[in-house]
């Protein structure tokens, strides 16, 4: 099923998890009443082979309260076109920046959650959060994908990963290794 009026289109759910894999610096997009906002985060982590995530968030970081009280976020994959964005998008706050309207962000609506879509990514992932437990201490939120969408339009599929301190690096070469990934016959 496509999105009316928009270029996104479902993607499997149970592959998922594989977009996160290579740690691609991702967008997270919350929404507290009509309030939509947009982080930039690149602490996330795959738990098993489904999509349930790990991510890390400031508590100085406005989306931080918005995530814990209304326990939904879209996680979004921007391609290499958007990593300048992204970077402006992780340098101000929802506190006093309208983000989506800034940086010209298309907010699609989403099927499960509240919070947008961004339309001009590669992919969204729709999370519910299934364990706060961590994020007092840690500012951890264990989060579970309830729906993909994919931008199948977008012609640059290269994703970006941050090193820290302004630097980053764009996705390069593929290498297939399969015929070494013997332990799990039932993934290659
Ligand atoms: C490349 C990049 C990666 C970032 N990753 C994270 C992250 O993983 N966790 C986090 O709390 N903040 C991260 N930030 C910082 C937040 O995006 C930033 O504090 C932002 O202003 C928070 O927005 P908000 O106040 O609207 O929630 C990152 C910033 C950049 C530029």
């Amino acid at each position: 099923m496509a999105q009316k009026g928009s270029m996104l289109i479902d993607y499997s759910l149970e592959k998922s998890f594989e977009l996160f894999e290579p740690g691609p610096v991702l967008l997270l997009t919350t929404k507290q009443g009509e309030k939509s906002n947009v982080m930039t985060l690149s602490w996330h982590a795959l738990i098993d082979f489904t999509p349930i995530i790990a991510v890390v968030l400031s508590n100085g970081d406005y989306s931080f309260n918005t995530l814990r009280k209304t326990k939904e976020c879209v996680l979004a994959i921007p391609n290499a076109e958007l990593m300048q964005t992204a970077v402006s998008i992780g340098n101000c706050s929802g506190r006093e920046t309208d983000k989506f309207a800034t940086f010209n962000l298309t907010a699609a609506k989403s099927q499960r959650v509240k919070p947008p879509l961004i339309a001009e990514a590669l992919y969204n992932v729709e999370c519910a959060v299934i364990d706060v437990s961590l994020a007092d201490r840690y500012g951890m939120f264990v989060l579970e994908g309830l729906k993909a969408w994919e931008n199948e339009k977008i012609a640059d599929r290269r994703t970006f990963h941050a090193h820290g301190n302004g630097i980053f690096t764009l996705d390069g070469e593929e290498i297939n290794l399969k015929n070494l990934m013997t332990k799990w016959p039932q993934f290659v």
